[in-house]
């Protein structure tokens, strides 16, 4: 049974500059809910209550994000406003969250050796806390699925063009079945002349315990930091990892045209602003092709 779950959140999002200039990336919001509150939403209804975020320095919204804010409860109570005054209850009450800083920036690798003590013995999972996902299944409770099978770490793959795979932690391997391979290679962010293959690593991991003393074994990779994708490297030698297909859309916010994709994606899947937002689209698409034809 996978109790745990971990949000490395601590990035400092220098991608998605100037907005993330003061406020942390997680927090950005896919119309008006902060990508993190999908994250954790996404390890509730994999059956997963027991959250630790990893944050760092100007972090401290996402802390607030899921804590009371009595002064506006009573403001929206006063208004006698029910709806909202159960929304907010809601977020304060998803999970059982528990934060912890990272001091410097090291990387994801350090970041995640932060839980060792939170975690402990048990296989826990990782979600990065800047990607979502929309699936019938959440890809945490696929990833879930896949540990009770194999028993060992699973990283959540999918494809990528080659003109994208510099962006991601790649793995090649051989396939056990449709969706699930047997790793052989993990490269952080290579150039696609050096990439095993396009299976990208999708942001969803269950790590086991034994992943911790592969962190205290890896160098400075990629970017002078210390890649999970290199502790990775180690346990594939050592227990085996295992990289598992997922079934579904992943949107990762960390870049800025996914951010507006995912915008647009998530507005047409609410019942509110779907039909007018087509409308407004498709006027907007007429009078592009007009001016640009
Ligand atoms: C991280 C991982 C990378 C993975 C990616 C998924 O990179 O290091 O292996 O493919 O997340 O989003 P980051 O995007 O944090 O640089």
């Amino acid at each position: 049974m996978i109790k745990k779950a971990v949000i490395p959140a601590a990035g400092l999002g220098t991608r998605f500059l100037p907005a993330t200039k003061a406020q942390p990336k997680e927090m950005l919001p896919i119309i008006d809910i902060p990508t993190i509150q999908y994250v954790v939403q996404e390890c509730v209804d994999s059956g997963i209550e027991d959250i630790l975020i990893i944050t760092g320095k100007g972090k401290r919204s996402i802390e607030d994000h899921f804590d009371r804010n009595l002064e506006l409860e009573e403001r929206i109570l006063e208004r006698e406003d029910e709806l909202w005054y159960n929304e907010l209850r809601h977020i304060d009450s998803m999970a059982n969250i528990h934060f912890i800083r990272q001091k410097e920036q090291n990387g994801l690798g350090d970041a995640i050796y932060y839980a060792r003590y939170h975690c402990g013995n048990e296989p826990f999972a990782v979600l990065l806390g800047d990607s979502v996902n929309d699936s019938v299944i959440p890809i945490t409770q696929q990833m879930i699925d896949a540990y009770e099978q194999y028993r060992h770490s699973i990283i959540a793959v999918q494809q990528v063009p080659d003109e994208k795979v510099s962006r991601y932690g790649i793995v090649g391997g051989k396939f056990l079945s449709e969706r699930i391979m047997q790793v052989e290679e993990m490269v952080e962010k290579p150039q696609p002349a050096q990439a095993p293959s396009n299976w990208a690593v999708a942001g969803r991991y269950i790590l086991t315990p034994e992943i911790f003393a592969a962190i205290e074994q890896t160098p400075r990779g990629k970017g002078n930091e210390i890649q999970i994708t290199d502790s990775l490297r180690i346990m594939m030698q050592t227990e085996g990892v295992i990289a598992m297909k997922i079934e579904g859309r992943r949107y990762d916010i960390g870049n800025k045209l996914d951010y507006l994709k995912t915008t647009v994606d998530f507005a047409l899947k609410r019942k509110e602003f779907a039909e007018p937002f087509v409308e407004f689209m498709r006027q907007r698409v007429q009078q592009w092709d007009q001016q640009h034809k």
